[in-house]
């Protein structure tokens, strides 16, 4: 997979995409994932969509097929947001949706395939990702609604307030420090419709599993992710309170994953 990217033409999408003005946290600047340029280089572009396949393998690890823990991990995300807007939105439609750190697309492309009829954008901040994830759809099947891609900070997107349905942050929240947490979920409130849903899966800090991982391996995670510690501390649900949203709901929507919902009061 990542020799096919690699040996794609898929630099020549970075021109189009990447924003030059765009000035990069300083955070997001470390080495991330055990590539010294974080985010920001090709190799770890080619290689995102199959650490997300792996990331998902662990999850389920009884799965007889990476579709099998596919159809677990992202459908039970996808449930939990269509089940927490069908009782919380007071029947507005899904017909704009945000994907915050859409990355290689993994994550938007699964938003798009559910949710058809929706304009369906990615936001990341690395514009390696969102070149390759143009070029993915690029070679797919076409939509009725192309997926737009966005290079900007998620917590600045300058994106019109209130403009979206559904804001989702997947696996995103565990490469930031407490303070871009916030303002990530601040900017989700902002660019939301009243009645709009926040979707946020990442790491649950209550599972077993993760709990229990042994200290070497907890150590080595570590070492590629910069901000473990400032995650697990960060109290996602009070943020969101804080932040002014309603209808806060947590759940464990695989052995190691939470995906937590709540709504823009109406
Ligand atoms: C693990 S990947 C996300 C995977 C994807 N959402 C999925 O579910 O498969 C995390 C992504 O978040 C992006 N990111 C991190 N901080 C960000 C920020 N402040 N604004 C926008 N994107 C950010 C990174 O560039 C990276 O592509």
């Amino acid at each position: 997979m990542t020799k096919e990217i690699l040996d794609s033409d898929v630099y020549k999408l970075m021109d189009d995409i990447q924003d030059t003005s765009l000035i990069y946290p300083d955070y997001y600047l470390n080495p991330f994932h055990a590539y010294d340029e974080g985010n920001l280089s090709w190799l770890a572009a080619a290689e995102a969509e199959a650490a997300t396949m792996s990331m998902v393998r662990r999850a389920i690890p009884d799965a007889s097929s990476l579709d099998e823990a596919n159809q677990i991990v992202r459908g039970n995300w996808l449930q939990a947001i269509d089940q927490h807007h069908t009782m919380y939105s007071g029947g507005t439609m899904i017909e704009d949706i945000l994907d915050v750190g859409c990355s290689v697309g993994v994550s938007t492309r699964y938003l798009a395939d559910k949710y058809p009829s929706a304009r369906v954008t990615g936001l990341d901040l690395s514009p390696y990702f969102l070149s390759v994830a143009k070029f993915k759809e690029m070679n797919s099947s076409p939509r009725k609604n192309p997926i737009s891609w966005k290079h900007a900070k998620g917590e600045d997107t300058s994106l019109p307030s209130q403009s979206f349905d559904i804001v989702s942050i997947s696996y995103v929240m565990h490469e930031c420090p407490t303070k871009a947490i916030v303002n990530l979920v601040k900017e989700a409130f902002r660019i939301l419709r009243p009645g709009g849903t926040l979707a946020i899966t990442d790491n649950s800090p209550k599972s077993k599993i993760l709990q229990e991982l042994s200290p070497v391996l907890f150590t080595l995670m570590k070492s590629t992710e910069p901000f473990l510690d400032e995650y697990y501390l960060t109290d996602i649900e009070a943020t969101i309170k804080e932040a002014g949203f309603v209808n806060v709901q947590t759940i464990l929507t695989d052995p190691r994953h939470r995906t937590v919902t709540a709504t823009v009061p109406r």
